[in-house]
């Protein structure tokens, strides 16, 4: 493949293009708003010259990237593409007119592939006339440096769409990662208890200091509150929202008052100046550290063992995923591992045993831990 196609210019956008252009694919690429059209090129420039200044780089190197850069004002000008990603707004039915388009302008085996976070892959292939070459390539932001990518295919993807993606991907720097197309695919959903359980311990009446001071103790990079504040609380809010909502409001999946407060408030994160935490940073880890550490971790543990009974993916792949998109030391079933079944087993039950009942089930054990007693 040497052209691919990227529609939607904004953060994701662009980083998705800068991967291609710099893998050495021609870029074509378009977005619905001029301005952001006539942008991209310096947009895509700043980012690489911070490259160049940090040495990663020759201003040669840039420049020829940037030539691979091609911006179009027209869908219809992307027929050259193998493959056309898109990175528009969080809108089904934007999507679905998009890609209805799009299967008209591109040659009959090239692939289309869908960003999206949130949105089921299989609802946004519907209504294609070939859906086969449909599936989902979620990148993570910052695209160039997160080598994580989740493949996702729904029912009628075929193998040779997924073989093609994986291939450019792949030959793009990526890690490539089988994801299954259930809310949050991998990453966002089993990573849900890293933030829930932190805001669980938080309206018991921990503050987010020493939780992410704790957490750090662990050889975390980040703890969940310092996170949520680079996230934005609001954009882990509608990941937290979307995947409670999917599950018929599960209760691990509880969105807890004080995260719609901070929402309500504006107190965002890093992006409004002020949030959980920031600008504050995290104190000494507390005494018990090791308790509040353990208590997340189980809670990560539990999830992952939920998400793969629910089958679709492997452990190995839930594990992976994991460590690179979120940079965490471990994956969850080397947590379980090196603690073991029947001391997370035990704990989850004392947490279930003193919820609060809007909090009941939450901490029912996944059957690899049920089954290990
Ligand atoms: N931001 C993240 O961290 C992140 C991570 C992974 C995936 N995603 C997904 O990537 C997608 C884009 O997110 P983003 O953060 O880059 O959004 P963004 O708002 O930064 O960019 C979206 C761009 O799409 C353009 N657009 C909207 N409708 C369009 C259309 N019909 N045709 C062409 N262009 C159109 C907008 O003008 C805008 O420039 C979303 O589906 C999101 O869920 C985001």
């Amino acid at each position: 493949m040497k052209t691919v196609g990227v529609v939607g210019l904004g953060t994701m956008g662009l980083g998705v293009a800068q991967v291609f252009a710099q893998a050495g694919l021609a870029v074509l690429a378009t977005d619905a708003v001029r301005a952001v059209r006539d942008s991209a090129q310096e947009r895509l420039a700043t980012s690489l010259n911070a490259r160049v200044q940090a040495g990663k780089m020759t201003p040669e190197e840039r420049d020829t990237i940037l030539g691979r850069l091609i911006v179009v004002d027209e869908l219809g000008s992307m027929a050259a593409a193998g493959l056309v990603i898109e990175a528009v707004v969080e809108n089904l039915a934007t999507k679905r007119d998009l890609f209805s388009k799009l299967e008209r302008v591109v040659a009959p085996e090239a692939v289309l592939a869908t960003n999206t976070s949130s949105l089921s892959v299989g609802a946004v292939a519907e209504g294609l006339v070939q859906p086969e070459r449909f599936l989902g390539l979620h990148f993570f932001n910052p695209a160039p440096a997160q080598r994580l990518v989740e493949l996702v295919r729904h029912p009628g993807t075929s193998p040779a769409a997924l073989k093609a993606a994986r291939q450019v991907a792949e030959a793009a720097g990526k890690r490539v990662i089988d994801a299954p197309d259930r809310p949050g695919f991998i990453v966002n959903r089993t990573a849900r208890p890293f933030y829930g359980e932190a805001l669980a311990l938080l309206e018991e009446g921990r503050n987010a200091a020493e939780i992410d001071a704790a957490v750090l103790s662990a050889g975390y990079r980040i703890g969940p509150f310092s996170l949520i504040d680079l996230i934005g609380a609001d954009i882990n809010l509608v990941a937290t929202r979307s995947v409670h909502e999917a599950t018929g409001r599960h209760p691990r999946y509880h969105v807890f008052a004080a995260q719609e407060a901070a929402v309500a408030e504006g107190r965002l994160g890093r992006k409004s100046g002020r949030g959980f935490l920031f600008p504050e940073l995290p104190g000494q880890p507390p005494r018990d550290a090791e308790r509040i550490v353990a208590r997340i971790e189980a809670t990560l543990v539990n999830e992952a063992g939920w998400f793969l009974s629910e089958g679709g993916v492997t452990a190995e792949g839930i594990n992976e995923a994991i460590r690179l998109g979120l940079s965490f030391p471990h994956g969850p079933f080397d947590i379980l591992s090196a603690r073991g079944a029947g001391p997370l087993h035990a704990l989850l039950g004392a947490l279930e045993a003193a919820a609060p009942p809007y909090l009941k089930g939450r901490y029912a054990p996944a059957p690899i831990l049920t089954e290990a007693q």
